[in-house]
């Protein structure tokens, strides 16, 4: 130990860092070793270019945009219902299909104690969300007769209680064999100054690396050879947070494979051109997703021939995977996003401060911007009130009282 924390001190000290064995001293012999751990295995370097990333805007301006071709299920033909159907459900009965579900988030726009699956939706069966996802699970595991595979990407910190609450549940009646949890991977929250943050006990303060960690976490968990031993061919992946979510279904599994494509995601139409969703799109002739935050007023509100937006496809979490694909994402290291967020962290006096402003920076990686990575990619248009209920705001938009009612509404309970 003596040994680790010389080296460590030493790292610390050449990074201006020294700041993070602050509270050696006072921790447990447990924690001082997970700490100097942490510190010998940080990649310093790489929080040094994450940092300098927080002083330089993103630039689009050469990127060049177009719309996507998508389909809509709606207007699909009984044919084509049929031919998307049979090919899905062969692909499901053959048990090629496996299904992941993204409950790595820290849910802080939710306010709920304990991770966003264990909530309970507030239905008069008390369902929580995980069992609500797990209902869809049972259905399917009826209808084509095999244990479809359900991996839960978790984080550091909900990996525990997530495990405990199934385990506690019986897997809502789900095999316990078919269910996999891995956790995704973390980086250390910086203040202003590129400082790495403490936490309340004196530890580095780390936080999920964002749904696009899901890949890399996913080969480092041995997740991708596990399914390739199983015979996957395909992964369903979506978010934790959508209550209607269809995590198995044979027309997105159909649809891809006869498009020859070898990702597929599905959409709702934007509800107006100021809607806070991204959108599908193809840039620089690659699938994409344009973020909110980065489409022009003009993009925005572009119409097509039809009178519909230009723009239009929101891109809500819900994709499927073709195995080749996945490996080689996960093979690439997808961009950091910066986020500006309040933090609690221990400051150089020893203080907990509990900011009231956005006081940290945060680094996420986007799933989406794992498209670009396949040549094209198939785009099934769903209707909002069948496919989309989430559960993102404590009150108000999206939040568990508006995913209550559309799942209500879908499910005809009073
Ligand atoms: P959101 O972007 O809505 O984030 O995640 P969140 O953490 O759930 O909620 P806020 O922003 O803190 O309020 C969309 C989906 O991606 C998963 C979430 O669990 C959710 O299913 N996610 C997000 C992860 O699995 N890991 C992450 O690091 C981030």
């Amino acid at each position: 130990m003596e040994e680790k924390l010389l080296i460590a001190k030493e790292i610390i000290s050449k990074y201006g860092q020294k700041h993070l064995l602050q509270k050696y001293n006072e921790l447990s012999k447990n924690d001082k070793n997970k700490l100097l751990d942490e510190i010998l295995t940080m990649n310093f370097n790489q929080i040094e270019e994450l940092y300098k990333s927080t002083k330089t805007k993103p630039n689009f301006e050469n990127d060049r945009l177009e719309p996507i071709k998508h389909i809509t299920k709606s207007e699909l033909s009984k044919e084509q219902l049929e031919e998307y159907t049979n090919l899905g459900e062969n692909v499901i009965k053959q048990g090629k299909l496996a299904v992941v579900t993204m409950a790595g988030g820290q849910g802080t726009r939710l306010g709920h104690a304990g991770p966003k699956g264990t909530y309970d939706l507030g239905l008069p069966s008390h369902k929580s969300i995980f069992e609500i996802l797990c209902d869809h699970l049972k259905l399917a595991r009826e209808k084509y007769n095999v244990d479809i595979p359900w991996y839960l990407m978790t984080s550091d910190e909900n990996n525990e209680e997530t495990v405990k609450f199934f385990e506690n549940n019986n897997y809502f009646g789900y095999p316990k064999s078919a269910v996999y949890f891995f956790k995704q991977g973390k980086l250390p929250m910086l203040d202003t100054k590129g400082k790495i943050l403490l936490d309340e006990k004196g530890m580095i303060k780390q936080a999920a690396d964002g749904h696009g960690g899901i890949f890399e976490a996913m080969r480092k968990n041995a997740i991708i050879y596990n399914m390739k031993e199983k015979g996957i061919e395909w992964v369903f992946i979506g978010g934790v947070d959508n209550v209607l979510v269809k995590m198995v279904d044979p027309i997105l599994t159909g649809l891809v494979i006869k498009e020859q494509n070898l990702v597929a995601g599905k959409s709702i139409v934007k509800a107006c051109p100021e809607e806070k969703v991204g959108v599908f799109c193809k840039r620089n002739n690659r699938p994409s997703v344009i973020e909110y935050t980065e489409i022009s007023k003009e993009l925005s509100e572009a119409l097509d021939e039809n009178s519909e937006l230009l723009y239009g496809e929101s891109h809500i979490l819900c994709n499927q995977f073709n195995i080749s694909l996945l490996e080689k994402i996960s093979e690439n290291k997808l961009p950091y996003h910066v986020a500006f967020k309040k933090a609690k962290y221990l400051d150089e006096n020893g203080n907990i401060v509990e900011p009231t402003q956005p006081n940290a920076y945060k680094f996420e990686a986007f799933i989406f911007d794992a498209f670009s990575l396949a040549e094209n990619m198939s785009i099934l248009r769903v209707k909002r009130e069948e496919e989309f209920a989430p559960v993102k705001n404590a009150t108000g938009v999206d939040s568990a009282e508006t995913a209550r009612e559309l799942y209500k509404a879908y499910h005809h309970i009073n």
